[in-house]
């Protein structure tokens, strides 16, 4: 079916057929790419950061989301707060994008100055009427899901952010990723569309042929696979470990530690899963030899063999590991650009050198957000060829991808399209 720029994003949208990738204007159109980022980033809610961005009273940083600029940062009181980055007087930015120190805000055009709470304490040459309490900055509805900042802005934001909080509330404690330490970070802009970005990332049937370093400690199977594909060998070795992940779930369940997956990927408003995987080697951490990158293990943590905690949301992905945690925020710059940005946390007093090698702790997930953004680009250039007609998803290996899709298309109605 012909798909003119004329055409209704309803008619896209009508136009999925299940079980298959969507159709190519949904992935290339700047009129649904303006609608995305209505939708899907400002009405749900999306990961923005973590509280140990900005670990002490002052420190800011600023997040760009389409044309919406956010300050994140710790009060004098140590609260986090989330502001819009708008003066009230006329507009301006207050400050640049990324990291600052910072004892008030003071804008760059007038000096209006606001506290760290966001109130207006300083505005010269306005007179005796002036009202300065209404003047404060814009602040946003924010939720810490372990220490992630989701944020949402939306008048209205989803309710359903509950059940994720209180998941991962539980399931982050002895991580204590609100104290972690940011030891690296890092911005890869992939040549796509984010929902390539998202797709890419949800399954891992592109995994064996692409990511040598990931497959070290990742497990390709656990994202799917179709028994008969399998020799007889790799079939019981399949069967060996699913029935590993039985006795580890079990084990690690009773030690405390919840590991069961847990989603709500359809007919609901946030979009995540979440389960503790196994490790595969020497079963220890995401690394080039899969054993520990850091000695000092995050938070309280005093096992290495507790997994992978992964979670996805619909603009993130995460692993969370005994000694490190690997954060992936999404942020989609155009119809085809769309920013990766990913941060290593480790202990706050974990020091680079006695206690981790930063080369040992990034490799792998350098070397595999780059494999990444190489195949995202491979695809948005194909999604764009005249050629493309939507495919069929495994069965197996991409049920997640129509998944995605599927709760793409129903949260997209409900926003009226
Ligand atoms: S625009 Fe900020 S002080 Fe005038
Ligand atoms: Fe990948």
């Amino acid at each position: 079916m012909l798909q003119t720029f004329a055409s209704p994003i309803s008619t896209l949208l009508d136009a999925r057929a299940e079980g298959h990738s969507l159709p190519a204007g949904l992935y290339t159109r700047e009129d649904v790419f303006e609608a995305d980022l209505e939708v899907f980033f400002r009405r749900h809610w999306i990961c923005i950061g973590l509280e140990c961005d900005v670990p002490e009273p002052g420190d800011a940083t600023v997040v760009d989301i389409g044309k919406t600029s956010l300050i994140l940062l710790r009060d004098d009181d140590g609260e986090i707060r989330v502001m819009h980055n708008v003066c009230r007087h006329r507009g301006a930015r207050l400050l640049d994008p990324g990291k600052t120190i910072v004892s008030k805000l003071v804008c760059p055009y007038h000096t209006w100055t606001y506290e760290l709470t966001g109130e207006l304490s300083y505005a010269p040459h306005m007179g005796k009427g002036f009202d300065k309490e209404c003047r404060s900055l814009k602040p946003v509805a924010f939720r810490s899901v372990g220490g992630l900042i989701y944020v949402c802005l939306s008048d209205s934001p989803p309710e359903d952010i509950g059940r994720l909080v209180d998941v991962m509330a539980e399931r982050l404690a002895p991580y204590d990723i609100r104290s972690a330490k940011v030891a690296y970070e890092t911005d890869v802009v992939e040549r796509g569309n984010w929902k390539l970005t998202i797709e890419n990332n949800r399954e891992c049937y592109h995994c064996s042929a692409n990511h040598p370093e990931l497959c070290v400690s990742f497990v390709d199977l656990d994202f799917g696979f179709d028994p008969d594909a399998l020799s007889p060998e790799d079939r019981a070795q399949a069967e060996e470990h699913f029935a590993l992940y039985e006795e580890r779930t079990k084990q690690w369940e009773a030690d405390g530690y919840p590991s069961a997956a847990v989603e709500q990927l359809l007919d609901c408003t946030t979009n995540f899963r979440t389960q503790r995987l196994i490790i595969s080697g020497a079963g220890e951490s995401q690394t080039p030899d899969a054993t520990a990158a850091s000695a000092k293990l995050l938070g309280t943590m005093s096992r290495k063999d507790l997994g992978d905690m992964h979670l996805w949301g619909h603009n993130s992905w995460n692993h969370f590991m005994g000694d490190h945690a690997v954060v992936s925020i999404v942020i989609p710059l155009s119809a085809d650009r769309t920013l990766v940005r990913t941060k290593w946390l480790v202990h706050k007093d974990a020091v680079e050198g006695v206690d981790y090698d930063l080369e040992k702790l990034t490799n792998v997930w350098i070397a595999t957000t780059d494999q990444d953004a190489e195949l995202v680009a491979r695809s948005h250039a194909g999604v764009e060829d005249p050629a493309y007609v939507p495919g069929p998803y495994s069965p197996f290996s991409e049920t997640n991808l129509d998944k995605f899709a599927s709760w793409y298309i129903d949260r997209m109605r409900a926003h009226g399209y």
